[in-house]
């Protein structure tokens, strides 16, 4: 029987300059895998710990050399000998030798990467891929990306507040259809930025970060891009925001600098009731803080029927969070982060959960981010049916697109769901 052999895990730099970790697992037969673990800039405070060293000697205190220790002692004894196979048997001994929910011992960064080399390990000594080893033959849903390609918030040094605006693919047939369309108004965007005297410096995911007078301008000046490239907004492409609202939390409200407002939760759902009224909007991210529950059901209840509301900040992958938000009526869509909750078992967990629910699920980054595709292979194996990472630009963004076409050209029988995604029923 195949068993793990070796373990080991080492100190690498994410997207950002930043320390992150590359975990490597050896088999017996001598088949091996890599895995590097993303780091977030807005965390929900509820996601698990991701742990860093705090010496400001190494990296500004970012160093993860405690981290890649557990991995090499700790898990390392615990995890050699086993079978590979078992991957929920494998992340649940990551689990209780943690010992804590939110792996507060370990680090979720030693143990989520110890959990997708696992996985990619398995799959190669099956010589199958990995979308085939997570999801089976049922693997074969092209995710509709969602581009994020004017960035603020947190992810920009400029004026607008909302952190993501992306645009969605929806109307066509196939996933390197839509992926076109986007990179070509990904382009012209760029050009009409350059032309009216913006700056095209790009944020974190690769999107531009122009300052703009207020939070409506990158919709329009999207909306040019869409019919200047050629393409039908509202129709073919879709736009979508992640407004990321718990980072704009300023004295219990939210404070919208850009445009030099205060709202209270009830104002903002207001503010976005005339968003959606007014543009092809088919989606908000995060429109609520993680702790604004209250204003999550009225948010639900005035948008969720036309929208979709997606909780980043506010689930954070936790089934047990989200179990509460289904049974309080709150959004309909959950992201999906490896790396809030810890391992690819407890993520499963969580996308299982919304499927039955009807919620649906978007497969994501983070803001930092390394050429490790595993998400897109995720994301198919899964059928999430959505994906969110980044615009078309940045080698660690266009990894996952990448390997989303030639997953495309290797299944000879794939769907692209992007035309019924928002259809009502
Ligand atoms: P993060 O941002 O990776 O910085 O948390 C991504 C998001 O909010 O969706
Ligand atoms: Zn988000």
């Amino acid at each position: 029987m195949v068993y793990i052999k070796n373990i080991y895990a080492q100190e690498v730099l994410d997207s950002r300059g930043n320390p992150t970790i590359q975990t490597c697992i050896t088999l017996s037969n001598g088949i091996s895998a890599s895995a590097i673990v993303p780091s977030g800039a807005s965390t929900g405070k509820r996601e698990a710990l991701e742990l860093r060293d705090n010496d400001q000697n190494r990296y500004l205190g970012k160093g993860v050399l405690q981290a890649c220790n557990n991995v090499n002692t700790t898990i390392a004894e615990a995890l050699t000998g086993l079978n590979p196979f078992d991957q929920s048997k494998i992340d649940n001994i990551l689990l209780e030798l943690d010992g804590s929910k939110n792996y507060s011992n370990l680090g979720a960064n030693a143990t989520l990467g110890v959990s997708m080399a696992i996985a990619r390990a398995s799959a190669n000594a099956l010589n199958i891929p990995l979308y085939r080893y997570l999801g089976g033959a049922n693997a074969l849903t092209l995710p509709t990306p969602m581009l994020n390609i004017i960035n603020g918030g947190s992810h920009a040094d400029n004026t607008v507040d909302f952190q993501e605006y992306m645009i969605m693919p929806t109307g066509f047939d196939s996933f390197s259809e839509g992926l076109r369309a986007s990179a070509e108004i990904y382009q012209v965007l760029k050009k009409i930025l350059k032309d009216s005297g913006h700056i095209t410096a790009i944020g974190d995911e690769g999107g531009f970060a122009p300052n703009l007078k207020n939070n409506e301008e990158p919709i329009e000046i999207i909306l040019k891009a869409i019919q200047k490239a050629g393409y039908r907004p509202g129709e073919q492409i879709n736009i979508a925001l992640d407004v990321a609202s718990s980072e704009l939390i300023k004295d219990g409200k939210y404070y919208l600098a850009g445009e030099n407002k205060t709202l209270n939760s009830a104002e903002l759902v207001e503010y976005y009731e005339n968003l959606v009224k007014k543009y092809p909007i088919v989606s908000i991210e995060d429109g609520l803080s993680e702790d604004d529950w209250d204003g999550w059901r009225l948010l639900t209840q005035k948008l969720g029927d036309k929208i979709q509301l997606v909780g980043d900040d506010l689930f954070v992958t936790n089934a047990e969070i989200l179990q509460k938000g289904i049974d309080q009526n709150i959004a309909n869509a959950i992201l999906i982060k490896p790396n809030q909750i810890g391992t690819i078992s407890q993520t499963m967990q969580a996308i299982r959960l919304a499927q039955r629910n009807n919620y649906k699920c978007i497969m994501s980054h983070r803001s930092g981010e390394s050429e490790d595709s595993f998400i897109a292979d995720f994301a198919i194996a899964l059928n999430t049916g959505e994906i969110k990472t980044g615009s078309t630009a940045r080698s660690e963004r266009m990894a996952k697109y990448n390997r989303l076409l030639e997953i495309e050209k290797e299944l000879t029988k794939s769907e692209y769901i992007g035309k019924t995604l928002f259809k009502k029923a």
